[in-house]
C-alpha cells in the first residue's frame, strides 16, 4: 500500500518539487508561488496516501493546494483526482476532461492498471495558451495532442522548465501514440516544443532531463519513423489486396490493454 512508502520529494529549482511516483503511479511536480499552490497530476487512485505524505514532507496538506493540473487523462496521472477534487479545483484540457467526466475505461487505461476509475468533472478546462499565475511562477498550457488528444504540457518561463506528462521524456522516450492520440499530431506536438527554452525537463515518468532539445528531436526522429512505418503497412496492404483485416485485429487487441 502506498501510504507505508516512503515520500520522494526532491526540490528542482525556486518554488518547484517533484514527488516522484509511487507504485505505477506517473511523478508528481509541486509549485509554490507567492500566493498559489498547484499540483501537476495526481498518480494512481490507490496512490492519495502518499501523495499527502509527500506533501506533509513540505508542511502542507491536501486542503493547501489550489489547484491540480492533470497532463492527461490516463490513469497513472489523473487517477488520484477524485480525492483532491474534493478539496481543490482541478483543471486539464476539455478532451481529457469528456473522459474523466464519464470514467471511459478504455481512454484511461483502467485495465492496464488494474485500478477503477470515479467519474468526476473537471472544474476548469484549459487549452493552449491558458496561464496560470501563481504569483512569482506561471503555468503556461501548451496543448500538445498525439499520446492522446487531451494532453497538455505545461511551461514555467520563470523557471525554463516544462512539465511533459508523458508527451515526451529523457532521452528522447515517447509515452507513445495511444487510444486517442495519432502520430502526425505528435510530431507537430514536438515541433512546437522544441521553440520554448526548456532548461529541465520534468517527465512524468524517468529522470529529469537538462537536454531537453535533444530529446525532442530524438523523439520527432521516432515518430517520425513510426509514420514511415506506417506508410510502408498501408502500401503492402493495397500490395496484396488484403484489405483491412489485420489493421482491424490489431485494433481490437489494442483495446485489450
Ligand atoms: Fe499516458
Amino acid at each position: 500500500m502506498s501510504s507505508a512508502e516512503t515520500p520522494r520529494v526532491h526540490e528542482l529549482a525556486g518554488g518547484v518539487w517533484q514527488f516522484v511516483g509511487a507504485q505505477r503511479s506517473a511523478h508528481s511536480y509541486l509549485f509554490k508561488g507567492r500566493r498559489r499552490i498547484a499540483l501537476v497530476d495526481s498518480g494512481l487512485p490507490t496512490t492519495t496516501a502518499y501523495l499527502e505524505a509527500c506533501l506533509a514532507t513540505l508542511g502542507l496538506a491536501p486542503r493547501h493546494v489550489d489547484l491540480l493540473v492533470l497532463t492527461h487523462e490516463h490513469i497513472d496521472h489523473a487517477g488520484g483526482a477524485p480525492f483532491f477534487a474534493a478539496q481543490c479545483l482541478v483543471a486539464a484540457h476539455a478532451q481529457a476532461a469528456n473522459k474523466l467526466a464519464l470514467a471511459d475505461d478504455f481512454s484511461l487505461m483502467t485495465k492496464a492498471f488494474a485500478e477503477a476509475a470515479r467519474p468526476f468533472q473537471v472544474d476548469l478546462c484549459c487549452a493552449e495558451g491558458t496561464a496560470v499565475e501563481l504569483g512569482g511562477l506561471t503555468l503556461e498550457v501548451v496543448h500538445t495532442p498525439g499520446h492522446c488528444s487531451g494532453s497538455v504540457c505545461l511551461y514555467v518561463p520563470q523557471r525554463r522548465v516544462l512539465v511533459a506528462g508523458d508527451t515526451i521524456m529523457a532521452g528522447g522516450v515517447v509515452g507513445g501514440v495511444l487510444l486517442s492520440g495519432n502520430t502526425s499530431d505528435y510530431i507537430g506536438s514536438l515541433e512546437r516544443l522544441q521553440r520554448l527554452r526548456i532548461d529541465a525537463l520534468l517527465p512524468g515518468h524517468g529522470r529529469v532531463s537538462q537536454d531537453a532539445q535533444a530529446d525532442l528531436e530524438a523523439g520527432r526522429a521516432r515518430l517520425a519513423a513510426m509514420l514511415e512505418d506506417s506508410h510502408t503497412l498501408f502500401a503492402a496492404l493495397r500490395e496484396t489486396d488484403r484489405g483491412f483485416g489485420e489493421v482491424m485485429r490489431s485494433l481490437r487487441d489494442l483495446n485489450q490493454l
